[in-house]
């Protein structure tokens, strides 16, 4: 595990700063230091300040912070409830007629939803959720497309304290299997079938199919969105349309604790096994929502738009928990940016006056590659401020994203941080700090993070190293659903009291920080996490795969692309549709995003005398670099074969 010396080299030619507008700063929500300081002075008195600024507390805690190593719990004593805090409150204030959502479904229709009529909907939701049976503390797991009832049934779950389980309605029945059966979900909300790119995907039959290998029993609501035809369970399947309506639209939020699970999420490992990565409800929500309101310069008229799924910790803390929390107007779309055609995302913003852009640089790469008369097509003026996150962006993607969104004046914050965060933690206060293309500048006030090399030491300013969070956050994980012990072993076993994040990054000697990508065998396609364990144990399970090894390849569009090796049984031939089998079977056991951009035969794979695959090798083939070191390999041979092999139309291509 060593960060990559090129791409250190490549971002240090990067030296343009820009500080923000006059016309910025004057009405910036952050204009001076005093945040920074008074978090470096004492952070729990920091922390406990924000908790009280931010949160409508039922009761007050009497404990801000109590750290046993690697739990931490925080708030204690207070009690809360979340749905109240991104609803009721907003509600009772005057607000009940402010927009909560301008919603676009992607085949042209639309809804406008207040946040009174986001109250009723949750409330009902809510009963109807009791009627099945849920019940504090008990799992629910979501599987919705980007449909207004995917938000209503977050907050249902929040309002009577069971936790939802959000999975990425990309996802094939296979990988919601593993979720529902580890997180012991009872209830499974899904549609009938989602749009995408016109087409409809059978979300209830995916489920219907995982339900047979699920060993306890799961109901299901189903909300109908396309109206297509679906198998119905009698005893166990109820209809959103018909039960909710019929619920009264009040229902007393759950008092919860400071420390009650709100949701778990799985995300990518270094193993097959996804974790199941848990959050709690006031550590969470006040990093939601201080992060929201200030990395994102939010003034009473912003119209904010995040352009990410709830299916992904992004949508969970940016549409849902920060913009509710702090009573914000938002944009919510249902499909793809280039349906019906390119420019989607600027007529959405056109429409609706979007001030405050949040998407990620895959799809800003995408969007540079589509070509610039998509946005020049559309007036964006009213764009005072753009958002990146899920990867590094780029030099170039972040200053077309500034110029030609941006009218060459919105400044663009590039925020760094995890599903084990919860919510942002290293980026700009975009009224204060000038900003460098690439850098997500510095750890927010509060956060505190260093660079440190492999005998954990500091790294001198320019030096590349490994990122680690030195003292505990309040929206940090509280652990994985289930194992404890790989909690432990995964972030806080390699520098003792320090959060292993498992990003590389450089800082320079300003103190910005420049990520570089992740140090472990987790791959980043498009902004999303990739176990390479997960995808080679998806390969494997297929008859005709005796072993595989997976790599990324540089990818100028989608960051990384996966390439895959294929050691084949005997009795297999190699062959063009065997390989484009493999993709749909990996495309099935996992997701499409999962699948391998080619899928390459190989006698046998690079591996070290002790048998442990080099994958570090396996990736300087893939992305046709100078091999490293190969005087530890088994057999050398192989790997020159692998070379020939490249040059080779061996290869499947998407
Ligand atoms: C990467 C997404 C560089 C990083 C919020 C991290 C980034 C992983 C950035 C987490 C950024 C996220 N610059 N890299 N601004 N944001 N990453 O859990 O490798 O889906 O560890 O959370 O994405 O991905 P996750």
């Amino acid at each position: 595990m060593s960060v990559s010396a090129a791409a250190i080299e490549a971002l240090m030619q990067e030296h343009r700063t820009f500080a923000p507008s006059e016309d910025f700063v004057r009405s910036a929500r952050v204009r001076d230091n005093s945040l920074y300081e008074q978090a470096e002075q004492d952070a729990e008195q920091f922390w406990a300040e924000q908790a009280r600024h931010y949160i409508s507390w039922a009761t007050d805690f009497d404990q801000v912070l109590e750290w046993k190593l690697p739990f931490a719990k925080w708030f204690l004593g207070g009690r809360l409830n979340v749905s109240y805090n991104c609803l009721d409150r907003h509600v009772q204030a005057g607000r009940g007629d402010k927009v909560a959502f301008f919603w676009e479904g992607e085949p042209g229709d639309s809804r406008v939803i207040t946040y009174q009529e986001l109250l009723d909907e949750v409330c009902r939701t809510a009963n109807a959720l009791k009627q099945i049976g849920v019940r504090k503390g008990d799992r629910v797991a979501l599987y919705l497309p980007m449909i207004p009832e995917l938000v209503v049934s977050m907050l249902a779950c929040a309002r009577i304290g069971a936790v939802h389980c959000v999975v990425f309605a990309g996802f094939s029945a296979e990988a919601l299997v593993d979720r529902i059966t580890d997180s012991g979900a009872t209830l499974l909300v899904t549609a009938d079938e989602a749009w995408r790119r016109g087409k409809k995907v059978p979300l209830k039959q995916n489920a219907d199919r995982a339900l047979v290998d699920v060993k306890h029993e799961v109901k299901m609501l189903v909300v109908r969105r396309t109206g297509g035809e679906v198998e119905w369970r009698q005893e166990l399947d109820s209809w959103y349309h018909e039960l909710v309506p019929q619920q009264p639209p009040l229902c007393d939020p759950e008092l919860m604790d400071s420390e009650d699970l709100l949701f778990t999420l799985y995300t990518s490992g270094t193993t097959a096994k996804p974790k199941g990565i848990k959050h709690t409800t006031a550590g969470y929500l006040l990093q939601a929502m201080y992060t929201h309101d200030l990395v994102f310069d939010i003034q009473p008229d912003t119209v904010y738009w995040c352009s990410a799924d709830c299916g992904w910790v992004t949508g969970h803390t940016y549409i849902v928990y920060g913009p509710l929390g702090n009573g914000v107007t938002s944009v919510m779309y249902e499909g793809a940016p280039d349906f019906p055609e390119q420019d989607r995302l600027w007529s959405i913003v056109e429409k609706h006056r979007v001030s405050v852009l949040y998407t990620a640089p895959t799809a800003i790469r995408a969007f540079m590659k589509w070509g610039d008369q998509f946005p020049g097509r559309h007036d964006l003026s009213s764009i005072r401020l753009l958002g990146s996150v899920g990867e590094p962006i780029n030099p170039e993607a972040w200053m077309w994203y500034r110029d030609k969104i941006g009218a060459g004046v919105a400044p663009v914050v590039d925020t760094w941080w995890q599903t084990e965060t919860g919510g942002i933690m290293v980026a700009p206060l975009p009224g204060l700090l000038p900003l460098k293309p690439g850098s997500a500048t510095r750890p927010l006030p509060g956060i505190f993070a260093d660079v440190v090399d492999e005998a954990g030491k500091s790294v001198a300013p320019g030096q590349g190293g490994y990122v680690v969070l030195t003292r505990p956050w309040p929206g940090m994980l509280r652990g994985i659903w289930g194992d404890d012990d790989r909690y432990r072993e995964t972030y806080w076993s390699r520098y003792p009291g320090c959060y292993f994040a498992g990003d590389g990054a450089r800082r320079d000697e300003d103190g910005y920080f420049w990520f570089m990508g992740r140090v472990d065998d987790v791959m980043n396609v498009s902004g999303h996490r990739l176990s390479t364990a997960e995808l080679e144990s998806a390969l494997v399970s297929h008859p005709a795969v005796a072993e595989a090894a997976v790599v990324p390849r540089e990818d100028a569009l989608t960051g990384q692309a996966i390439i895959a090796y294929v050691t084949l049984r005997s009795g297999f031939r190699e062959r063009a549709e065997l390989a484009e089998e493999l993709r749909a079977h990996v495309g099935s056991q996992i997701g499409a995003i999962a699948k391998p951009r080619s899928v390459a035969f190989t006698p046998d794979l690079p591996k070290t005398r002790s048998g442990k695959i080099m994958r570090r090798l396996l990736r300087d083939i893939a992305d046709d670099r100078k091999l490293g070191d190969t005087t530890t390999l088994a057999d050398p041979e192989i790997v020159k074969e692998l070379q020939a092999r490249a040059h080779e139309e061996r290869y499947s291509s998407e």
